[in-house]
């Protein structure tokens, strides 16, 4: 193994190029054509390849130098058997600059040049597909533009990706963009229409009043002309995998290695912000990225994109009929993320169960008289908390957190019930502590009173927090079962649903009984099938049968 020093290849007829990015780092393993660093002119960007095998030992330039041609930039020591690194590039001009970027020299455009058209007002252009360096049957990956958009000369129009480069086809133009004519996924090559474009002609020579065909993304001997750099951002790299194509309508900058260490780590380009010259997303962009990512999924902060999950991307709805858009109430967001927080990080069970609440109901309607004395209306709901508090304490399992973190199983002594309560303003919980200390009369008030502070807004955090366990009753709705979302962290939720009458067998003959679904949703880490099966039971059992309840 000897050490071959590593030099810049032919840049296209770039004179001087800065280094905008550093890619490897002393002691890294390369293959060859791995990127060692990103250098950029005035009208192109591109990643220098390593020209052989093995481990880099010095990396001789920083950010911001300025390189040319045969400069060396670092050094290496090639994996035995691929000798005459450096030979190899010197020797092979012809085969390293396919890889070269375009930078014509502004005389060289000049010449390429076309004579500016004079007219005043605004014509109709129909953009063509410059040379693809090469390429033909280059499938469309992004479309930057959309149907009215205006646009600078240079902007990019569609992104296109070789199995060796993502190119990016600028505008020639400054104008209003017309009918798009390719579409996603479509095969092109040079001379294809591209887009149409309503070019505004301000007299004399304007930018854009060259031809029609658009800017060459990198090409070595026949670049289009322009007056000042371009956007041009993509070289031909050799890049293997596939490219995920990100929103609609957002631009990433980002060369080919970039753009394959997202995919490596799962990161969205489209939200990663770009600290390279033109707001170009560098490799470290991508690491903070993702380094924030985690912290902030560590931090319990919301789960969803950014989190591995994919993102859902919403379609331009207004394309199938009127829309109208309103900002969420913060308590409708705060719902939606508790809701996705927990269905995320929860594995979610439910159980069901019929409790037969003849009797119960029985009983509940003889005490109508005497709830008008007390102001209170005795409803299921008591009922329900009662039994609930009773199978909390005889199942305590039922009664936990978990912490995750410390894997640590957090059991509580008190038992606090959360109840849902539809309002105008969205799904709110207070919560009654103390049940299974409390009597009927005094659960029916209490829930009472705060489904009617909730209804009008006037609960105090206080009464909102503590919660072991939740009961959502959608009874008075309607409805036959239903499947909760357990309120985490607590690690169980009861749903239940409308009663009504069914017939029962008793082993003689079927008897008509009014009977009440339960759903109960649990935490599956938490708890166990047979125990959830064990609570339901309980459940009808005391509701089925409620001098239990006293014992
Ligand atoms: N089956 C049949 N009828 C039922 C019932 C059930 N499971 N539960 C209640 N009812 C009846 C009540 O008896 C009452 O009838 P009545 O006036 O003839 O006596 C009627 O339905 C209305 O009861 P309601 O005022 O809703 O009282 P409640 O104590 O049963 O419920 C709340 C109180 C706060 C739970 C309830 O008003 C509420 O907001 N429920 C919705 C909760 C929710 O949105 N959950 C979804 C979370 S995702």
């Amino acid at each position: 193994m000897s050490e071959q020093e590593i030099k810049v290849p032919d840049l296209g007829g770039a004179d001087e190029v800065e280094v905008i990015e550093i890619i490897v780092s002393k002691g890294d393993s390369v293959e060859e054509e791995d990127p060692i660093l990103t250098v950029e002119s005035d009208k192109a960007s591109v990643e220098l390849p390593s020209p052989g095998a093995g481990k880099i030992t010095s990396i001789t330039v920083k950010v911001g130098d300025k390189v040319k041609e045969g400069d060396v930039v670092g050094t290496m020591e090639a994996d035995s058997g691929d000798s005459g690194l450096d030979e190899e590039a010197e020797d092979k001009p012809d085969e390293k600059s396919e890889e070269a970027p375009e930078a014509k020299s502004e005389d060289e455009s000049e010449k390429s040049k076309p004579a500016p058209k004079k007219s005043g007002g605004s014509r109709k252009e129909t953009v063509k597909v410059p040379a693809l360096d090469g390429f033909d049957n280059v499938p469309v990956i992004e479309i930057n533009v959309a149907e009215g958009d205006s646009i600078d000369a240079d902007d990019p129009l569609v992104t296109v990706e070789s199995d060796k480069a993502t190119m990016e086809i600028p505008s020639p133009f400054a104008g209003k963009v017309g009918k798009i004519l390719v579409s996603d996924g479509d095969k092109l090559s040079e001379g294809d229409d591209l887009i149409e474009m309503t070019v505004e002609d301000e007299g004399g020579e304007s930018e854009g009043e060259v031809e029609s065909e658009a800017e060459q993304p990198a090409s070595k001997d026949q670049g289009k002309s322009e007056d000042k750099p371009r956007k041009q951002e993509e070289a031909p790299q050799p890049q293997g995998a596939t490219y995920e194509p990100p929103a609609p309508g957002t631009k990433v900058h980002a060369g080919p290695a970039v753009r394959k260490l997202a995919r490596e780590l799962g990161a969205d380009l489209t939200r990663v912000k770009g600290s390279g010259p033109k707001s170009r997303i560098l490799k470290d962009d991508v690491q903070a990225y993702v380094k924030s990512q985690l912290r902030q999924a560590q931090q319990g902060g919301a789960v969803g994109a950014g989190s591995g999950i994919p993102g859902v991307k919403l379609p331009d709805f207004s394309q199938f009929g009127d829309i109208e858009k309103e900002a969420m109430s913060r308590m409708m967001a705060a719902t939606a993320t508790n809701m996705q927080r927990s269905w995320l990080n929860v594995p979610h069970v439910t159980q069901f169960e019929d409790a037969d609440i003849t009797d119960m109901e029985d009983f509940r309607k003889a005490q109508k008289a005497a709830g008008e004395k007390k102001g209170v209306k005795m409803t299921p709901l008591p009922f329900l908390l009662k039994a609930c508090a009773t199978a909390l304490a005889a199942l305590p399992q039922f009664n936990v957190s978990l912490d995750m973190d410390r894997k640590e199983v957090i059991r509580k002594k008190y038992i606090h019930i959360g109840i849902a309560v539809d309002t105008p303003n969205g799904l709110m919980v207070p919560v009654i502590r103390d049940v299974d200390k409390k009597g009927l009369w005094e659960l029916a008030a209490e829930s009472a009173d705060l489904a009617q502070k909730a209804r009008d807004k006037q609960l105090k955090p206080a009464e909102m927090q503590g919660a072991c366990f939740t009961i959502t009753s959608l009874g008075g709705i309607g409805g036959t079962a239903f499947t909760p979302i357990v309120n985490t962290p607590e690690v169980a939720i009861l749903g239940v649903s409308k009663a009504a009458m069914k017939p029962v067998w008793d082993g003689k003959a079927f008897q008509p009984r009014l009977m009440l679904p339960l759903s109960l949703s649990y935490d599956h880490r938490a708890v166990n099938g047979a125990d959830a099966a064990r609570f339901t039971t309980l459940l009808s059992q005391l509701l089925g049968d409620i001098r239990s309840l006293l014992l």
